[in-house]
């Protein structure tokens, strides 16, 4: 089964489902996100806006952990996630895709491991999925790579943390992939990202920065991201052979904590 996260402005997704099936699952973790359930492609699709519909949490209170617990629950093995990001470069464009291959986490206050209760080490050197990203470059005209910045927010950022992100060698800044893409990979799921770029990061933009701004590039270019998305299905690799799904191997685990 493959899931897709759909971040800010993707609630759409179902419209072009047929006998979408609504589930609610109780977590461990607090939350019972509402699972929407479809065949797309000839694929099982679970999809969950992030933001949890209907309430709008922000990107800091956002239950990550439920999330994924709820879609690995659910039997699926592949994530699709969506992201709206600031662009570090002048060169990457509001409206823009881009497919990250890497991350800089800067988050600061969020549950970003399933393992409280011993110790898990999980092999991250590269966060995001190569097979589907790979679908993801085959699926549309798209930035085939970029380092994604993750910072706590809700505020935007300084000019001088941007000057510092563009240093580190980021390329797009967001405050929703992390610890999303950890934490799939915490149990054994392949994830990566199509982040659409909704604007220049602060000061890069001469203008002030504002989520009506971002919204209004979401809207614009909300179709040609379910378009996306479509066609990542199309291509996307048989769920089982992938080395995202052996993470653990070595590392004695059996099940996740569960608080
Ligand atoms: N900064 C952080 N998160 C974002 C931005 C940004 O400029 N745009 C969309 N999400």
């Amino acid at each position: 089964m493959i899931g897709i996260i759909g971040g800010t402005g993707v609630y759409e997704i179902t419209d072009q489902a047929h006998d979408v099936e609504k589930k609610v699952l109780k977590t461990p973790y607090g939350d019972s996100p509402e699972i929407s359930l479809f065949k797309l492609h000839d694929r099982d699709i679970a999809f969950i806006p992030r933001h949890a519909e209907g309430h709008d949490y922000p990107p800091h209170m956002i239950n990550y952990r439920a999330n994924i617990w709820a879609l690995k629950k659910i039997g699926v093995k592949q994530i699709i996630a969506t992201n709206a990001v600031g662009s570090l470069q002048k060169s990457i464009q509001p409206g823009d895709f881009v497919i990250p291959h890497d991350f800089l986490d800067f988050t600061k206050l969020r549950s970003s491991t399933f393992y409280d209760k011993r110790t898990v080490h999980v092999d991250i050197t590269n966060p995001y999925c190569d097979k589907i990203r790979k679908a993801m470059i085959s699926a549309g005209d798209l930035v085939d790579q970029g380092v994604y910045v993750c910072t706590e927010g809700p505020r935007f950022e300084t000019a001088a943390e941007i000057k510092m992100f563009q240093t580190l060698g980021g390329t797009l800044v967001g405050m929703t992939g992390i610890p999303e893409a950890v934490l799939a990979r915490e149990v054994e799921m392949c994830y990566a990202s199509v982040c659409l770029v909704s604007n220049y990061a602060a000061s890069i933009s001469p203008d002030k920065l504002t989520i009506d701004e971002v919204f209004e590039i979401m809207e614009k270019q909300k179709h040609e991201l379910v378009k996306l998305i479509n066609h990542t299905i199309e291509f996307m690799p048989s769920e089982n052979d992938c080395s995202c799904q052996k993470a653990l191997e070595g590392a004695e685990v059996d099940e996740i904590d569960e608080v």
